[in-house]
């Protein structure tokens, strides 16, 4: 694992936005493997500028997103290919047939990600994976205890999940407790992983992430297998590191 600390998540969110157009820059057909949640949506402002700019081409790239809820349409505003449409896809060149996020209405969700799997193998496999990490150390919607080796499928998603992110629904709107995840595995093959962690209420998941023991408790501590895995941080992200 690289650590990379900077200032303040303006900063850390501009690093991480510039490894990404360099990736393009080098291999404009790259895969790219996209997250949502708060953490990269200012990576993703930094690099709809880099556009913008002309800096970065995404018209031969492709993207897979890590997750998406399980029984929520795409036009769904908390669903997240709608996040992804918001924050990324509808401000940058990007072919939205070349963008893929699973698919949470599917009938047969284990069919689903199964061919999910196939379709990242059929594009040759991620290049470079954007992650955030939650308090809890899950990555993806691969909460504690989720298999190191795991791939694609149906999560439940614990209540810690659930509570963190009820905010986002409205008052007996139905909120799912299911998610269609990236297993640990699956994540593991991406050839570089960026993992961006912001605020102090990501300190403790991130020292144990980088300094705890490897193990299923932390999902993201299976990052320290990784080859290429850089993880960047804010000050009061890193405030427990060693
Ligand atoms: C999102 C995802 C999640 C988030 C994590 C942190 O696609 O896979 O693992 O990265 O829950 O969420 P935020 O960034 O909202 O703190």
């Amino acid at each position: 694992m690289r650590i990379v600390i900077k200032e303040n998540r303006y900063e850390a969110s501009a690093f991480a936005a510039e490894a990404i157009a360099l990736q393009l820059q080098q291999k404009p057909t790259s895969v790219l493997g996209l997250a949502t949640g708060s953490t990269p949506t200012l990576c993703y402002e930094q690099l709809i500028r880099l556009y913008k700019e002309g800096y970065v081409d995404f018209s031969q790239a492709s993207s897979f997103n890590l997750d998406e809820y399980h029984g929520l349409s795409p036009e769904h505003p908390q669903s997240y290919r709608y996040f992804m449409q918001q924050q990324l896809f509808d401000h940058i060149n990007i072919d939205v047939k070349n963008t893929h996020v699973p698919d949470g209405l599917n009938e047969n969700p284990i069919q689903a990600c199964s061919d999910y799997e196939d379709e990242i193998n059929a594009h040759g496999g991620i290049d470079i994976q954007v992650l955030g990490i939650g308090r809890n150390g899950h990555i993806g919607f691969n909460e504690p205890t989720s298999g190191l080796q795991s791939r694609t499928r149906i999560k439940t998603l614990t209540q810690s999940t659930t509570n963190a992110n009820s905010r986002f629904f409205g008052n007996g709107e139905f909120q799912p407790e299911l998610a269609l995840t990236m297993g640990i595995g699956t994540i593991l093959e991406a050839r570089k992983i960026l993992l961006l962690a912001f605020g102090e209420e990501k300190s403790q998941a991130v020292q144990t992430m980088i300094e705890g023991a490897l193990s299923a408790y932390c999902p993201a501590s299976a990052l320290q297998l990784h080859p290429d895995a850089i993880i960047v941080l804010d000050r009061d992200a890193a405030s427990r590191l060693e």
